[in-house]
């Protein structure tokens, strides 16, 4: 692994989810890996789970961590090429990124989609200049398109969890007053398309079809209720149109989950990345069942990240 930035970084998915496995189990057995080891992030985006399970990943590896909020805690950040900066950019990412890599051994940074200039965004434009000017390796703690430590800590719950060899896992999208990002529903198809026990179906009203790039011939389903018929786990997560890029097409109350929903279910395990908006996405009878996951899932963020960051230090050692 050089950086981490997507399921195809991941490598053996089956060797790195075993590690997870390992380290959940043992969280401080492996501290000489970070011993005088540094991790960076770099926040270009609010965080309440990445941002703190980031710091917790990197103490129980020993090392220590920093973080910066960019532009409220640096200099106002310039991301053009060619940028005559003579407006309110102080500093461009340029020096930037290459100054920080110099204060770390690993570089996390979580920048985010325009939501208006989808060749940008799908380009990942923002987010390999970083990877450009970055002289370490750099983990994505989400970007314009994916967030793939998300996908790995919901992989590393339903692998945990799981009742049968096999499991019918569907992807639902559900309503929101924001256009949202792809980034979750596209690493929730990046990573669960290739899990070999996986049946995985995906399903959202017409006209917010994902990029077929992540989705890579998934089943897709516009009946929710019938995609929901005999699920092991349901993920919920509102997400703006792919196609008509950015914007929001419906706002349908009725594919918000309720107990009705899971009722149609095999018992389904529930899952949601967080935040979440109560009763508008997810109601409060699923959110508080006991089928609900998502307080141990967004738990084992930490071990997602630890197991990443035990990737790319074990190579110094
Ligand atoms: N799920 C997630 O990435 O949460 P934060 O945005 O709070 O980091």
């Amino acid at each position: 692994m050089k950086n981490f930035t997507s399921f195809a970084d991941a490598g053996d998915y089956k060797a790195l989810l075993q590690q997870a496995l390992e380290i959940k189990a043992n969280p401080y057995g492996y501290q000489h890996i970070g011993r005088n080891k540094t991790v960076g992030l770099i926040f270009f985006n609010p965080s309440l789970r990445t941002r703190l399970s980031s710091v917790k990943a990197a103490y129980n590896l020993g090392a220590q961590a920093w973080v910066l909020n960019a532009g409220t805690d640096s200099w106002t950040l310039e991301t053009a090429d060619g940028a005559v900066m003579d407006g309110s950019t102080q500093e461009h990412i340029k020096e930037a990124i290459a100054v920080m890599s110099q204060y770390c051994d690993v570089l996390g940074v979580r920048t985010f989609p325009t939501l208006t200039d989808r060749e940008a965004d799908y380009g990942e434009v923002f987010f390999n200049k970083i990877l450009s000017y970055a002289t370490v390796p750099v983990i994505s703690l989400e970007s314009a398109t994916l967030h793939p430590l998300q996908s790995f800590a919901d992989l590393l719950t339903v692998a945990e969890t799981k009742r049968a060899e096999r499991m019918k896992v569907v992807l639902t999208w559900a309503p929101h007053v924001r256009a949202l990002p792809q980034c979750v529903p596209n690493s929730f198809c990046d990573w669960f398309t290739d899990i070999d026990w996986v049946d995985l179906v995906i399903t959202h009203p017409e006209g917010y079809e994902l990029d077929p790039k992540f989705t890579r011939g998934a089943r897709i389903e516009y009946d929710q209720q019938k995609a929901l018929e005999g699920a092991d786990y349901v993920q919920a997560k509102n997400w703006s149109s792919y196609y008509d890029y950015g914007q929001v097409l419906s706002t349908d109350p009725g594919w918000m989950l309720t107990p009705a929903h899971m009722a149609l279910t095999n018992d389904a395990r529930f899952l949601h990345c967080l935040p979440v908006r109560r009763n508008v996405e997810v109601s409060d009878a699923v959110l508080d069942s006991p089928n609900s996951l998502i307080i141990q899932e967004a738990g084992n963020r930490t071990f997602a990240m630890q197991t990443v960051l035990h990737e790319l230090l074990k190579k110094g050692i």
